[in-house]
């Protein structure tokens, strides 16, 4: 009883402190406290949990079970958060949020059969005399779709950011009407199972679920992936809640509810930022038709040398540097770094334009940049600079594709219209350092790079950089 009444209160302390790490984690100064807050927070939850499992009904071997996995989730966990490198880590989040929905889908299959297997049973009795068995059911239900739902979601998710599939929206005939039917199903065998639970029914919402979760997420198109993940993080926060019911464990509950309220509204500021309606987004995609692909063609672009950069870069008064997933890949912010100080020293004026979904998650852009010691003062949001492009000298767009793509604000027929994005073009002079030709995340043309104002560098953008940085 004691030990009870200690883990409860702990779980209460652990709670405060998850709230505590997400108000930390909204901003800069106060994000390295917010997650030891939600350390804390869990290593408290993770020992009242099995001081709690050891006082009831645990028995030796039960227990070995519980450690064993504990320790071999902590080192799986501990060797991928240190080899993962920051681009990786959307796929990363993706991949655990599928191992959350799988867990709860275990969680709600385990209810079922225990209960079912022990109807004569002392559990089964309490909850038939507290006339609880239909809501028991339903939990096992809810949790179960919600669960497999997050699980192919998040797996699909985890293959279309790490490149293993297309990143191109699925269009399958009647696709919404599909998902529609997804639900009505879902609320029907609902309804059954609770007046006639059997296994043959949790099978069915089980593949119901699988197939919708994966259509959801095959049915959103590259651009709009960053949402998905925080989405798909809000989905995993609930299936995590539906299963603190069917446990009864409060902490689970509040946890699930704080991930999948956080996670939604986080969703929803992110639509806000990309001009894309928010119920379009979590209906897989309802109401987004897929665009052409943007084969048309825009004419010749033209080349420049390192050198000439640098002699650009000479004679302009001011610079803006907009930076991209392609900064990241070739980790180029430290030579970026550089050379805004020597433009500095040399009297130019050089800003930062960041996207709001530059790169591959949220902030990715000046975390690199405050890792090259870049001075915050400079680095400007999409909002702050969008007006002061034109006028500038010259805009380095540094390994950037789908945010300086100029058919969001100009071709209602791209897949991307109606994204915000940064005007480059607007400047007198873009330089575009790139690979090749090739399209950003969003698959889609940039004619950006056609314009008479442009210029692309190609080459690896450190290595550019740098040739820049000896030419100066
Ligand atoms: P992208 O549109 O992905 O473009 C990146 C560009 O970098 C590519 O055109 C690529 O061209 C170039 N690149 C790659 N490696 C390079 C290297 N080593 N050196 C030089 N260039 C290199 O990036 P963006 O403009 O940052 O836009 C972000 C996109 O990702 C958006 O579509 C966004 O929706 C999506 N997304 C964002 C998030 C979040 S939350 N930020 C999460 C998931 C997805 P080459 O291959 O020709 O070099």
């Amino acid at each position: 009883m004691a030990v009870n009444t200690a883990a409860q209160a702990a779980y209460i302390v652990a709670a405060l402190l998850f709230i505590l790490a997400l108000a930390g984690l909204s901003k800069h100064e106060t994000a390295k406290a917010g997650n030891i807050f939600g350390i804390s927070g869990m290593a408290l939850a993770l020992v009242a949990t099995i001081a709690l499992a050891m006082d009831q009904d645990i028995e030796g071997s039960g227990l070995g079970l519980l450690v064993g996995a504990t320790a071999v989730g902590a080192a799986i966990g501990l060797q991928r958060a240190r080899v993962v490198e920051m681009t990786g880590m959307p796929e990363l989040i993706a991949l655990l949020h599928s191992f959350v929905g799988m867990a709860a889908v275990m969680v709600g299959w385990n209810g079922y059969l225990h209960v079912e297997a022990d109807l004569g049973g002392v559990e089964a009795q309490a909850l038939r005399a507290a006339e609880t068995l239909g809501i028991h059911h339903a939990e096992v239900f809810i949790g179960v779709f919600i669960g497999a739902v997050t699980f192919t979601g998040s797996l699909v998710a985890f293959l279309k950011l790490s490149a293993r599939v297309k990143s191109a929206p699925m269009v399958l005939p009647g696709k919404n009407l599909l998902n529609l039917g997804a639900l009505v199903a879902f609320a029907a065998l609902t309804a059954w199972f609770v007046i006639e639970p059997s296994l043959w029914l949790l099978v069915a919402v089980t593949v119901i679920a699988l197939l919708l979760g994966w259509h959801l997420v095959a049915s959103i198109g590259g651009g709009d992936m960053p949402v998905v993940v925080s989405m798909l993080n809000s989905y995993s926060g609930w299936a995590a809640a539906a299963s603190g019911f069917l446990l009864e464990n409060d902490l689970l509950i509040i946890t699930g509810a704080l991930v999948g309220s956080s996670g939604a509204y986080l969703s929803y500021i992110m639509c806000r930022a990309m001009n894309r309606s928010f119920i379009s987004v979590i209906a897989g995609g309802f109401g987004i038709e897929a665009g052409p692909g943007g084969d048309k063609d825009y004419g010749e672009h033209r080349e420049v040398s390192a050198e000439g950069v640098a002699e650009m870069l000479l004679n302009a008064t001011s610079v803006v540097i907009t930076p991209g997933y392609g900064m990241a890949v070739a980790q180029a912010q430290h030579g970026v770094a550089e050379l805004t100080r020597k433009l500095r020293d040399k009297g130019v004026d050089v800003r930062f334009a960041i996207h709001p979904v530059a790169g591959r998650l949220p902030g990715h852009m000046n975390v690199l940049l405050a890792e090259a010691k870049v001075p915050y003062d400079v680095v400007l949001e999409m909002d702050e600079i969008n007006d002061d492009f034109d006028g500038t000298s010259v805009v380095l767009v540094i390994g950037a594709n789908d945010t300086v793509n100029p058919a969001a604000t100009e071709d209602p027929d791209s897949p991307i219209a109606g994204m915000p994005v940064l005007r480059v073009w607007e400047a007198d002079n873009v330089v575009v350092f790139k690979r090749t030709m090739a399209s950003g995340y969003a698959g889609v043309q940039n004619p950006l790079f056609f314009r008479d104002n442009s210029a692309m560098l190609f080459g690896d953008a450190k290595e550019r950089v740098e040739d820049i940085l000896r030419a100066l």
